[in-house]
């Protein structure tokens, strides 16, 4: 019996399994009430007296063999379980909710896109800024409302450190450190202290273009705007340029696109007017860029600017602007496969 034992032990101690099933077969072969181990202890009780000892211990190893063997191969096979599904497998596939782009995302996509294919290049700037960069530089004059407390978040005061109001000093740091011909787009979150509705919000998005060379004219301004309308609103969108005011361009107009919805006949979007606003532009007033160190006797240059929550208001009929900033899912799913 001694021997049977040992060999018992030695086969143990080799066993190898392929899978769970098998070593499953194993612990059944040797601790299930008519395996090994238990005909060997029903075995036991004729073993003479003097031999018990001996054959107890033995007996006691081949259980503890068996045993380590079990623990150390289940480990292995621990994450090939086979599970036991409550389901029906013949349901369809429950499909896995897909993200989406936020509305904002998709439109200042856009935006960059169509510029891009006019050859300009995107750059951005710091949201914290100094004054030089948003308003100075700008030809902002001392006393200008903008810069008053009631529209500018100030971090810091004398020297003034702030939140930038808009993305024009992209476009500042851009003059700096580039040589004419330039031609950029400068996308960017933007802040300005006013009380949130549905028609305003302290934060919102901007993308504002510059282009500076010889002899640009505000003829290429239009053309360029034109041709952005029509990219963005469709083929049969017209533009309208109305005279306006900004320190940092001369002259200035705000621009008009007709109303894609009811294709200019006039509805509540645009307020029975035919015309919606979307932009402010202008050519580079020469005192921005001599302060610049650019020869405004050899360059002329366009400037304009956009903001991207009222372009995707138009485009998507958003009619609240703070949807954008809830986080609301129902709102955000909307827009899956837009792009
Ligand atoms: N910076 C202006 C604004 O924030 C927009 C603008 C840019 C107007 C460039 C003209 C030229 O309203």
């Amino acid at each position: 019996m001694l021997d049977s034992i040992k060999n018992l032990i030695a086969e143990a101690n080799e066993f190898k399994a392929n899978s769970s099933s098998e070593l499953e077969e194993f612990r059944i072969r040797h601790f299930s009430k008519k395996g090994s181990l238990a005909q060997l202890f029903n075995d036991f009780k004729d073993v003479p007296n003097e031999k018990k000892k001996e054959v107890g211990q033995a007996l006691n190893e081949l259980k503890q063999a068996i045993q380590a063997k079990i623990d150390s191969l289940k480990d292995a096979f621990s994450g090939q379980e086979t599970v036991t599904l409550n389901k029906d497998l013949s349901l369809p596939a429950e499909s896995s909710m897909n993200g989406s782009r936020h509305p904002i995302s998709i439109v200042r996509g856009e935006i960059l896109d169509i510029f891009s294919r006019l050859g300009f290049t995107v750059s951005e700037g710091p949201e914290i800024e100094d004054d030089w960069h948003v308003f100075t530089s700008l030809n902002f004059p001392p006393e200008h409302p903008a810069r008053d407390m009631q529209d500018t978040f100030f971090i810091e005061k004398n020297p003034d450190i702030l939140l930038r109001t808009h993305t024009s000093s992209i476009q500042v740091r851009v003059m700096e450190n580039t040589k004419p011909p330039i031609r950029t787009i400068s996308p960017g979150r933007v802040f300005r202290n006013e009380a949130i509705s549905a028609r305003a919000h302290c934060i919102f998005h901007q993308v504002e273009g510059l282009y500076i060379d010889e002899n640009v004219s505000f003829a290429d301004l239009k053309q360029t705007l034109l041709y952005f309308a029509k990219e963005m609103f469709g083929e049969s969108t017209q533009i309208r340029l109305r005279p306006s005011y900004f320190p940092f361009t001369e002259p200035s107009a705000e621009m008009d696109v007709s109303c894609a919805l009811c294709g200019g006949k006039g509805c509540n979007v645009c307020k029975y007017t035919g015309w919606l606003e979307v932009l402010g532009c202008g050519m580079v007033d020469p005192a921005v860029l001599e302060n610049n160190n650019i020869d405004s006797k050899k360059y002329t240059g366009f400037a304009f600017g956009m903001g991207i929550e009222r372009l995707t208001m138009l485009k998507f009929q958003i009619r609240d602007l703070r949807l954008y900033f809830e986080n609301d899912a129902r709102f955000l799913r909307q827009f899956s496969g837009s792009f």
